[in-house]
């Protein structure tokens, strides 16, 4: 069912996460949406699958992706079962705790009390004894620092995780945490922000430049901006977009004229480039190369196939950066 495995590594690259010795692909799959209960199963076995058939070895979940909250890890947990297991050592798996996730004053937050508890859940839910990568999914300003940077290091010397990571922290917040692991060994690796042509908080406020600096690595949620970045809007709203699917978070108002205007001239652009909107918005974001991956999420496998080829993508010209910068402008 799975490639041989020389036809899958041809067909990817990657990129070392920060100082570290772990390389992730420069396409990841995220299992955000689609992986819940309200998702077909075998719709979500083929896009791990043709993800991994194309050298898609990292795959990123959180305790809470669903719906319901625990139903991404329970199904992708049944696809390794399935499928994907007898590759263990060939994939990056990460999980994260941080939001909302069980009733009560332990189910949320930075506290040790929480992170221990939610990681021996996540493992549970996906018959896996240790994950790759163990995200504390974003700050929490009630918890003192320590006390979270000190519980992810313990769950790394545990051995249920191998490397710690942060997402949604900003530069102030990466730099304040990654010295209390630089003083304790942690193998802090990376950081997950949002970043895409329509987001560039991680520019504005200097994280971009920081992680590139000081050996962090970045990996980028929603590249497309949920699909925006994409043609999938340009005739109106398909029934199967995540829009009408799902709307809890890409939400019909997002759709303005003045984007669709922006995204139309985009896309313009990425025909002259002789690929689509997408692969164009995806490869946006690593013309720099100072991060580590792209991190997208699908509804099909044909997405994942479309966004896996960016790696044969062409570098920008400078006329091409300057378009885009002034598309985005006005
Ligand atoms: N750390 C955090 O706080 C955080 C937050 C959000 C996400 N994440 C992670 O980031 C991952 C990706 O986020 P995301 O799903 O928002 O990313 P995204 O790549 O910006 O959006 C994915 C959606 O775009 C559409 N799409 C993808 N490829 C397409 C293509 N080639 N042509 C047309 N449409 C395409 C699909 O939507 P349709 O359903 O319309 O087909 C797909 O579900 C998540 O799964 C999660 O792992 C992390």
């Amino acid at each position: 069912m799975y490639q041989a495995s020389e036809t899958r590594y041809q067909n990817m690259k990657y990129n070392y996460t920060g100082n570290s010795g772990l390389k992730l692909p420069v396409v990841s799959l995220g299992l955000w949406h689609n992986f819940g209960t309200t998702g077909s199963f075998d719709n979500m076995t083929a896009m791990c699958e043709t993800a991994f058939d194309l050298g898609i070895t990292h795959f990123d979940l959180a305790n809470n992706y669903g719906p319901v909250y625990g139903a991404a890890e329970e199904n992708f947990g049944r696809i390794l079962k399935k499928t994907l297991a007898p590759y263990r050592d060939e994939l990056v798996i990460s999980t994260k705790a941080g939001y909302d996730m069980w009733p009560g004053p332990y189910g949320i937050g930075g506290s040790r009390k929480y992170l221990v508890a939610s990681l021996d859940q996540s493992l549970r839910r996906m018959g896996l004894d240790y994950v790759d990568i163990y995200y504390h999914h974003r700050p929490d300003r009630e918890t003192p620092i320590e006390e979270t940077a000190r519980a992810l290091d313990q769950i790394v010397r545990s051995g249920k995780a191998l490397y710690i990571g942060i997402s949604n922290y900003n530069k102030e917040q990466t730099e304040a945490i990654k010295a209390l692991f630089d003083e304790m060994g942690t193998p802090f690796i990376i950081n997950q922000r949002r970043y895409s042509m329509f987001d560039r908080a991680i520019e504005t406020d200097g994280l971009k430049d920081y992680a590139h600096k000081n050996g962090v690595g970045i990996i980028t949620f929603s590249p497309l901006a949920q699909g925006l970045l994409t043609d999938r809007y340009l005739e109106g709203i398909p029934a199967d977009s995540r829009v009408r699917t799902d709307g809890r978070f890409l939400k019909e108002s997002a759709i303005t004229p003045e984007r669709l205007d922006k995204v139309r001239r985009l896309n313009a652009l990425a025909k002259g480039r002789g690929e689509t909107l997408a692969e164009m918005a995806l490869s946006w974001i690593l013309r720099d190369g100072d991060i580590t991956s792209v991190l997208i999420g699908a509804s099909k496998p044909s997405q994942i196939l479309e966004n896996a080829a960016i790696v044969r993508s062409a570098p920008f010209t400078e006329e091409e950066r300057a378009k885009i910068e002034e598309i985005l402008a006005n």
